[in-house]
Order: structure tokens, then C-alpha cells, then sequence
């Protein structure tokens, strides 16, 4: 099963036996009667000699380990409390990644676990998290410093879509003999393909088949003791990169920064904030540039938000992409500022009726969507305070600059930013352009091809209570900020208009009043007329920073004169081999092109391009890693002959 479906996976059927749970398909145990956690730190363990490792770790390292089958988890919560129990530096991390076809049902891995009491704490940090078998990567934070990516999907195809520099595996799965299809060729490729040469590997098998098919992927393999009755098992050491599975795509480079603790943003609307709290999170000192003097007053000032999943007629990449982002959202926005009400969309048009039965027939789950008369429920959806957000997020931003970048200059390493007199702002090793449209002023090694979109929300105060239960949306929206008997009050929003480049450069363009147009999407509502009435408490304007496909730009600046000459001849389809790496602006890294959905979409991005930078685990899927690859229009735009 790919993990790039709209999709979900069936539990695994399994019967417990004293809590010791055993598949009925494949006719194999979960981990050994004598002692599962016994047998977790024996084999996988001690096998990758994680504890003598990890004490060599720097004060702020990460370690990254994948595995095979995640199954009940026991695994993840041993190494986990081996983790726990290390000397540990609070700066340290561990990645945890682990891919699942046959998922195990919430209880019972609860019963599973229930067999070792010393995990408890950390079994049900778990299972408040796993709540969902969608195919695909979910990223659950089990600690500070433990995250937790459960690939659902078969092995192979997850394996595919995953970039992370792994540094020790377990090969976990049922036995070869009863499940051989888990252990083939392509998968030790895979695993080599993500493997260093530190990279250590240990597995329960002993298995000739596994053992030829490490060798033949790169790996050093030896024997060692087993576990309770087995004889042998097989740990190994990555020791050589494999030719055939190189970078398979040149264009599309990820280059990590220079090793630093130190970042600075331009831009402080969520693009910027999410960042400094992802940068924050991952122990980096943060500095803000924003030429307002506080945060989310630019396109992002609206005083409320709406955050909702898009989804497409199709499993669309697009739809796969903003339903990661909603689920990693939900979970980065805390209940004082985050109102789940629901989002009701009106279906009318043969179009929408249509998308509607369409969207119907991928049976997702009810948490997501929901179906009505004439009407889409997002049941988790809702509306953010984002006055109450920045207020929160700032405790992340340890210097804030108030100031107007006019340009940016690199100078033996360092980042030098101007203002419009040429004095120095700010002087930086690792710079993130996170300016909104403005950000395609900053970064002039590249263009970024965004366009503008200029948009108004306006509040307005009722006599009476609309009585909405949900926020509607029906081409424009309202979110009923407060509602009660005598006055409430709701946002209504928003237009999109084009406005040139000229315009937006020079500030030169009309704003005035929309609020007939954002009222005139509900002439047809018994409401209508009380918001005819209603006053209007105030209005913001701003402009969206969009691309020509609707998705964000996130990852490293683009040396667009150097890609011209290298790829020139992309169109003519010569072999990936034959093209030198993109070559990218050195520490420049771009988050723009939110279009309408920044509140839903800035926080997972902000987490993947910390990822990048820091050369860690990718939380998003490869494919769609291209899908908001800052070179994509180039790359397209060669391939069709076009000029840049
Ligand atoms: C009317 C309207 C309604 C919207 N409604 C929603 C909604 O309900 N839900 C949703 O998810 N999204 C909504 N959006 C879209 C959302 O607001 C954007 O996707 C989001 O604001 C983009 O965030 P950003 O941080 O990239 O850009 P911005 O918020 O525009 O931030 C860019 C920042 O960079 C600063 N800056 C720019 N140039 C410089 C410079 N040279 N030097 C220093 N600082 C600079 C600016 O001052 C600004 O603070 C709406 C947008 C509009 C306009
Ligand atoms: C022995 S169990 C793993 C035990 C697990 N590590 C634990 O701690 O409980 C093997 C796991 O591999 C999973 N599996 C089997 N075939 C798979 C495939 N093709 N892709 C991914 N997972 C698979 C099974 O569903 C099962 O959960």
C-alpha cells in the first residue's frame, strides 16, 4: 500500500494470548513470551550499541533511528525509556521512525503494554496520539525530545519516500519464512540509500536470505548471540554507498546550513513565527526582522483565522499536502487559542454537488469530514485568535528587530542586511526569507515567481445572534467570533484581488471598503439582513503572497543563473546522471507563497525546513517534498524550453 493515498489501512487481526499478542495471518508473535523488553534490549539495543553511543553524542545532537515494523510499539517505548534513562544533556534528540502496513488497534496495544508496567508513562503518550491509520507519514511528539514518525504504509514504499539520515536500524518484522515478501532486495537498497557510514543495523533473523541481501546492499554483517532460545541474530555496519541509488533527482537539492545554532528571519507574519518556534524547539538562538513593531500585522493580521483541511475531488498531492498540514497544525495550536467549531461549507452548484459525491466515495474518516444535505462538514476545523498566538509564539523569539530589510548581501560566510540607507541591520551566518510577497525582493538570486493577492476580512456587530453552530463557508466565509444575545460579532471574509507587481512594490493601490462583496455570498440566508444591519467594527486589508500551482515555497534559494546554464538542455530528457546538483544560494532558505491557507500550512513547513537545515529527518513524504521544492517553475519552466 502507498503511502501517498487517500487512504486508510485495516487493523490487524491478532488474538491475545495472556496480553501477548499474535498475528492470525502471518502466524507470528509480536516479540518473544519469555520477556519482550528483555528481548527489545538484547537485539536491538545493545545489537546498534545505543547506550555507548549515545554518551558520545554532541550536547546538541540528534539520533535518528528507523525501523521495520512498528507492530505494538514495544520497541519504540523501550528505547525510548532507555533514552530516558541515559545521562542525558536536555539538548540531545531522538528521531523514531518506524513504517506499519497492519496496523495494531489502540486496545490492543493497550493490552500489549499493560504486560510491562515500567513503560505505562510512555504507552500513553502513545495512545493519545495514535488515533488515525491514514496511509502516510503522522508526526507525534512523545516528549520534548522524543518524536515519534509512524509511516503507515508497506515498508518498501514508505522506505521510498522517506529522507533521513539514519543511524541505526532494527529489522523487525515477522520471520522471513512466514512473511518474505518484508525482507527483499529493494528494501536493504532503501535502507542503504538512507544509511552513513556510521550507520549500524541489528535484527532478531539470522537468516542466510537477509544476511546475503544486507551484504549485497553495502552492509558489513555479523553474527552474534540471540535472544533466550535463538541461537543467532545479525547486526551490520553500512560500509559502502551504493552507486544505483544516488540522488535520484538533481534538481531538486535539500542542502543542509552550515553547522550553527544561530538563525535570523526576516518576517514575522506565522511563515516567520512558526519558524522561530520550530528553530526555537530545536535549541537555536532566534532572531525576527519585521518592519512592523509586532508580529502577524501583514497578511497575517487578521484578528481571527480559519484553519481547515483542502481536499480535492481526487487524492490530489495538493489535498494530501494540506491534510499533513492540518493534522500537524491541530497539534501545534493550543485550546486557548485555537476554537474547534467545525467548518460548514454550502454544496450548490452541479460542481461542488459533484466534488461532494466524489469526496464521498474515498470514505475518510469522520474526523475529517463529514456529510450532509447540501453541506461538508470539517468537524475539527476551526478559527484561531491570532492575537493571542503571536502573544504566545513571541516566547520564542529571544531578539526582535524592528527594521526594513532593504537588501541582503553575502560576504565571507556572513549574511549582511541592509537597510534603504546601506547601514547594517543585521550580520548572520543562517538567514530565512519569510517576507510575504516582499520576499521575492529579498531573495534576487532567484524569482520566485510569486504573484499578489490583495484580500479584506471585515468584523461587523449584530443586534441579534445568527446562531451559528459552525464557521460557514460558501465562496467567502463568516466565523462567529462572539456570539451571545445582544451583540455578536463576526468576521467576514475575504476578497481576492490581483494586483500588479508595480502596484504592490510602490504601495499604489486602492484598498476601500468590501464589505458588500464578503456580506453578498449570503443573500440567500435568513440572516442576510442583520448583516445589512450590522455595524462594522473594523476591516483589514493585505496582501497573499501566491504561486501559479496554489502550494507554498519552502527550501533553499535557487542560484537561478547557474541552473540556467547547467540544465539548458533539460528539455532534450538526458539521463538525471549526467546533471551536476542544483547549485543553491549558501544558508538562504525561503518560506513563502501561503496563498489563503498560511494558518493551516506555516507550521508543518516551518518543521520541515528546520529539517532541512538541520539535515534531520523530513517529515513530509519526497513526493510531496517536490510538490513545494523552490525550483519547481524553474525546472518546469526548462523543461518546456521556456526562458527563466
Ligand atoms: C484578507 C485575508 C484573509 C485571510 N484569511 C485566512 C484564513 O482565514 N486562514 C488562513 O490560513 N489564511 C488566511 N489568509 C492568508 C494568510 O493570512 C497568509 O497565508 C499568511 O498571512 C501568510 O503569512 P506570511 O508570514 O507568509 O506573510 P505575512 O503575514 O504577510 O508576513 C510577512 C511579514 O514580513 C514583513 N516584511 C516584509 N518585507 C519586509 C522587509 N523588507 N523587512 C522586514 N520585514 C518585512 C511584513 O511586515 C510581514 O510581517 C488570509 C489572508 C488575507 C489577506
Ligand atoms: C514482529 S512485528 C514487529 C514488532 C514490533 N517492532 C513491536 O515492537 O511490537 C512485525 C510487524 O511488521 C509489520 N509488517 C508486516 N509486513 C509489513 C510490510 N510489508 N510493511 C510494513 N510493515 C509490515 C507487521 O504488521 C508487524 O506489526
Amino acid at each position: 500500500m502507498n503511502p501517498l493515498q487517500m487512504a486508510y489501512l485495516k487493523e490487524a487481526n491478532i488474538t491475545l494470548k495472556d496480553g501477548q499478542p499474535r498475528s492470525t495471518v502471518f502466524e507470528d508473535v509480536y516479540f518473544n513470551d519469555i520477556n519482550g523488553l528483555a528481548e527489545t534490549k538484547h537485539v536491538f539495543i545493545e545489537g546498534n550499541q545505543l547506550i555507548e553511543r549515545w554518551q558520545q553524542l554532541p550536547n546538541d545532537g540528534t539520533f535518528c533511528i528507523a525501523e521495520t515494523g512498528f507492530g505494538s510499539g514495544l520497541n519504540f517505548l523501550a528505547t525510548c525509556l532507555a533514552w530516558q534513562n541515559r545521562t542525558k544533556p536536555s539538548q540531545q534528540r531522538l528521531t523514531y521512525i518506524s513504517t506499519e502496513l497492519y496496523p495494531m488497534s489502540l486496545a490492543d496495544m493497550a493490552q500489549a503494554h499493560k504486560l510491562f508496567p515500567e513503560v505505562t508513562t510512555l504507552s500513553q503518550k502513545l495512545q493519545q496520539q495514535y488515533n488515525s491509520f491514514r496511509c502516510g507519514f503522522h508526526h507525534y511528539q512523545i516528549t520534548e525530545d522524543i518524536t515519534l514518525m509512524l509511516c503507515f504504509g508497506d515498508v518498501n514504499a514508505c522506505l521510498k519516500q522517506l529522507s533521513a539520515p539514519v543511524d541505526a536500524w532494527f529489522l523487525d518484522g515477522f520471520s522471513p519464512r512466514k512473511n518474505p515478501e518484508m525482507w527483499c532486495d529493494s528494501l536493504f537498497e532503501e535502507m542503504a540509500r538512507l544509511s552513513q557510514h556510521t550507520t549500524t543495523l541489528a535484527t532478531y533473523s539470522a537468516a542466510s536470505a537477509v544476511r546475503k541481501g544486507l551484504e549485497a546492499a553495502g552492509f558489513n554483517v555479523s553474527k552474534r548471540t540471540g535472544f533466550g532460545p535463538k541461537r543467532d541474530m545479525l547486526t551490520a555496519r553500512y560500509i559502502q554507498p551504493l552507486a544505483s541509488v544516488t540522488d535520484k533527482q538533481p534538481w531538486w537539492p535539500l542542502p543542509k546550513a552550515r553547522h550553527t545554532k544561530k538563525v535570523t528571519i526576516v518576517g514575522a507574519g506565522i511563515a516567520g513565527m512558526s519558524l522561530a518556534r520550530s528553530f526555537k524547539k530545536k535549541g537555536f538562538h532566534t532572531t525576527l526582522i519585521d518592519k512592523n513593531p509586532s508580529p502577524m500585522k501583514a497578511g497575517s493580521g487578521n484578528s481571527h483565522a480559519m484553519v481547515m483541511p483542502m481536499l480535492t475531488a481526487k487524492s490530489t498531492p495538493e489535498a494530501l499536502f494540506y491534510m499533513r498540514a492540518f493534522e500537524f497544525a491541530l497539534k501545534q495550536y493550543n485550546t486557548q487559542c485555537f476554537t474547534p467549531i467545525g467548518v460548514l461549507e454550502s454544496v450548490t452548484s452541479q460542481q461542488e454537488k459533484q466534488r461532494k459525491l466524489s469526496l464521498q466515495s474515498l470514505s475518510l474518516s469522520e474526523d475529517l469530514i463529514q456529510f450532509k444535505h447540501n453541506h461538508i462538514l470539517y468537524p475539527n476545523a476551526g478559527y484561531l485568535d491570532t492575537n493571542l498566538l503571536a502573544e504566545n509564539w513571541l516566547n520564542y523569539v529571544d531578539d526582535w528587530i524592528l527594521a526594513e530589510v532593504e537588501s541582503i548581501q553575502h560576504h565571507a560566510d556572513t549574511w549582511c542586511l541592509q537597510n534603504k540607507h546601506q547601514q547594517t541591520i543585521q550580520q548572520c551566518d543562517l538567514l530565512v526569507i519569510a517576507a510575504g510577497i516582499h520576499s521575492q525582493i529579498l531573495t534576487e538570486h532567484q524569482n520566485l515567481s510569486l504573484t499578489a493577492k490583495l484580500g479584506q476580512t471585515n468584523t461587523l456587530k449584530t443586534k441579534t445572534s445568527l446562531n451559528l453552530k459552525h464557521i460557514l463557508l460558501n465562496q467567502g466565509y463568516i466565523i462567529p467570533i462572539e456570539e451571545n444575545q445582544k451583540d455578536s460579532c463576526y468576521l467576514l471574509g475575504a476578497t481576492f484581488d490581483h494586483v500588479t507587481e508595480n502596484q504592490w512594490r510602490h504601495d499604489s493601490f486602492a484598498v476601500g471598503n468590501h464589505r458588500t462583496r464578503n456580506t453578498s455570498h449570503w443573500h440567500n440566508y435568513t440572516f442576510f439582513d442583520s448583516l445589512e444591519r450590522a455595524v462594522q467594527l473594523g476591516s483589514h486589508t493585505a496582501i497573499r503572497a501566491t504561486t501559479p500551482d496554489h502550494l507554498p515555497l519552502c527550501g533553499p534559494v535557487i542560484n537561478q543563473n547557474q541552473f540556467a546554464v547547467d540544465y539548458q538542455d533539460l528539455h532534450h530528457g538526458r539521463h538525471w546522471q549526467t546533471y551536476p546538483v542544483a547549485k543553491t544560494v549558501k544558508n538562504l532558505y525561503v518560506l513563502s507563497g501561503l496563498g489563503s491557507r498560511g494558518y493551516t500550512s506555516a507550521p508543518l513547513l516551518a518543521e520541515y525546513l528546520v529539517a532541512i537545515i538541520c539535515g534531520q529527518a523530513l517529515p513530509l513524504e519526497t513526493d510531496l517534498c517536490k510538490m513545494i521544492h523552490p525550483n519547481r517553475f524553474n525546472y518546469r519552466k526548462l523543461k518546456k524550453q521556456q526562458p527563466l
